[in-house]
């Protein structure tokens, strides 16, 4: 496999980052941009969304469409249409066009990064990766695309020829969140894409111009606009979209109660619908790190405090719990707490943040009530004072001396709020983790070889850091997904990803033929 990551920018460097503050300024002379539906190439309403900059709600970034249920539908007809076309060109053409529309986000992606950092805070450092790791899904599915095509190898018996292909589904619905507004878009409709599935695509309604402009980008490219709709909204366009019986497979990334939901609603087959829906769905976690007696506090300190405050908590992947063995907890508790006072909290415009603000009203008042929790079932060990001013921001805060089975410890919070625990040993630490339903990302600082085998064997988690931050999977290097309740589908950015957007078929022929028909 040739393919390589793409690089991110070196913002240590002043150029990097003065390219980055003109694109901003460039961007914020045309806000709010406008969104509509798109289906077929026809560009519908932009009514009934305001997506605002959570550093300053009263900006308004992106009017969008609210789709309506008619309208998902006219999208699904529209990609029935354009699969057929889609669906019969050559693998390598398919990626051709996929490769050529990473390179419109390479070109793009100063003006990229600048529109999460208005969308969706996202701090330049965080923006910027997430703009590559969009390149990233295009080119590795790309590739991906022409291995599938040449299908796995079978037994082959004397008089018999055996061939495995792996045909495209149909359409796909892909219904993303808002917290990696370009990156996990990108992943699910690329695959789609790459199979040879038409792509529906519904975007969060927090981030639907980070949506169209990948949108815009694949149609520049070379995707027919039949074969990649658009249709921004609220949960309604993707409920409509996984009841739709059109739809073959639904690429869902973002809360478990929305993806249950989709697992059950796609588990309907009504008469008239000619098959059964695959859903590959994507959802959150309870993300634990294990600190062992002997682990190096330098280096978990540092890697712990990234995992849980970056982009403020709010990344799937994130610490939200530390199950640390009980020789070194104090210390480290202290020194959590002492580096949490550190954080730099601010505008996500601003290079030297760290905490920026939280995505919504509705995140702050939630991370409020569970920090207001753990005040009164435990102690806060370090809390910032809130920053004034503008913004739905969450100060960073570490929590210590909770009981058991409190909520802070067993739910998903998407916020910075990290929980400390001491636990008398790693074994412990393990059966605390294994009790959660979840299985997403987990952590182990140790500097024992036996120690980190065992755990690896042990934990239920789909990723698995030791001696690092739980954060940022790369594609093809970490491939990236839940286990448990945590997620239905096998890894993005990883080999064998592309199959879910697939129906297998094999042919057997016989090859000792009575004569040959020529015509
Ligand atoms: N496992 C992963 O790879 C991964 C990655 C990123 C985010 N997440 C999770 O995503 C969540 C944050 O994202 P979010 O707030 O956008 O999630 P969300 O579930 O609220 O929304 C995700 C998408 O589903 C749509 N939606 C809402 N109701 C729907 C319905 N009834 N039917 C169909 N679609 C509906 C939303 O409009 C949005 O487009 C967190 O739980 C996080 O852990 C998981």
């Amino acid at each position: 496999m040739s393919f390589a990551n793409e690089p991110t920018l070196e913002l240590r460097r002043a150029p990097a980052r003065e390219s980055l503050l003109a694109a901003l300024r460039e961007l914020d002379a045309r806000l709010p941009l406008t969104v509509p539906v798109l289906v077929g190439g026809d560009r519908g309403c932009a009514e009934g969304i305001e997506s605002t900059d959570p550093g300053r709600p009263s900006r308004i970034v992106a009017r969008a469409a609210e789709a309506t249920a008619a309208e998902a539908a006219a999208a699904v007809d529209a990609a029935a249409r354009g699969f057929r076309d889609w669906g019969r060109r050559p693998a390598a053409e398919r990626a051709e066009v996929l490769r050529a529309g990473a390179a419109r986000l390479r070109e793009r992606r100063l003006e990229l990064a600048a529109l999460q950092v208005r969308e969706c805070a996202k701090p330049w450092g965080e923006a910027d990766a997430d703009v590559c790791e969009a390149i990233d899904f295009l080119e590795y599915y790309a590739e991906g695309a022409a291995e599938l095509d040449r299908g796995p190898e079978l037994a082959q018996a004397p008089g018999e020829r055996n061939v495995m292909r792996y045909a495209p589904r149909g359409v796909a619905a892909v219904i993303s969140p808002w917290n990696f507004p370009l990156a996990i878009p990108t992943g699910m409709t690329a695959a789609a894409l790459a199979a040879g599935n038409a792509a529906v695509l519904k975007p969060a309604e927090q981030s639907p111009a980070s949506a169209l402009m990948l949108v815009e980008a694949l149609h520049a490219a070379g995707v027919p606009p039949d074969a990649l709709a658009l249709v921004p909204g609220y949960g309604p366009p993707g409920a409509a979209l996984v009841r739709h019986p059109g739809v073959h497979v639904i690429a869902f990334t973002g809360s478990g109660k929305v993806g249950l939901e989709i697992v059950r609603a796609a588990a309907e087959t009504p008469e008239e619908q000619g098959h059964v829906k695959r859903v590959v769905s994507e959802m959150g976690g309870k993300n634990c790190v294990i600190v062992d007696a002997d682990a190096d506090l330098d280096d978990a300190v540092p890697a712990i405090l990234q995992s849980a405050f970056a982009y403020a908590g709010q990344k799937c992947s994130a610490a939200s719990r530390v199950l640390c063995h009980e020789a070194v907890a104090g210390t480290l508790v202290e020194r959590l707490a002492g580096a949490t006072e550190a954080l730099i909290v601010g505008q996500a415009d601003d290079f030297a943040t760290q905490v920026p603000p939280l995505i919504e009203r509705e995140a702050q008042e939630r991370v409020s009530r569970y920090t207001r929790l753990a005040g009164e079932q435990g102690r806060l060990a370090a809390q910032r004072d809130d920053p004034s001013g503008e913004g739905w921001f969450a100060p960073p805060t570490v929590a210590v001396d909770l009981p058991a089975g409190s909520p802070v410890l067993g739910e998903e919070i998407f916020g910075p709020l990290l929980a400390v625990e001491a636990v008398a040993g790693v074994e412990v630490a393990c059966d605390a983790v294994e009790a959660l339903p979840f299985g997403l990302t987990g952590g182990l600082f140790s500097r024992n070889p036996a120690t980190v085998e065992h755990v690896a064997a042990r934990l239920p988690v789909g990723n698995l850091y030791v001696n690092r931050g739980i954060t940022g999977a790369m594609v093809g290097r970490q491939p990236f997904g839940g286990n448990r309740r945590s997620g239905t589908g096998s890894k993005a950015g990883g080999p064998g990803y592309l199959l879910q957007f697939t129906e297998p078929r094999v042919v057997c022929e016989n090859t000792v033929r009575h004569g040959l028909v020529v015509e």
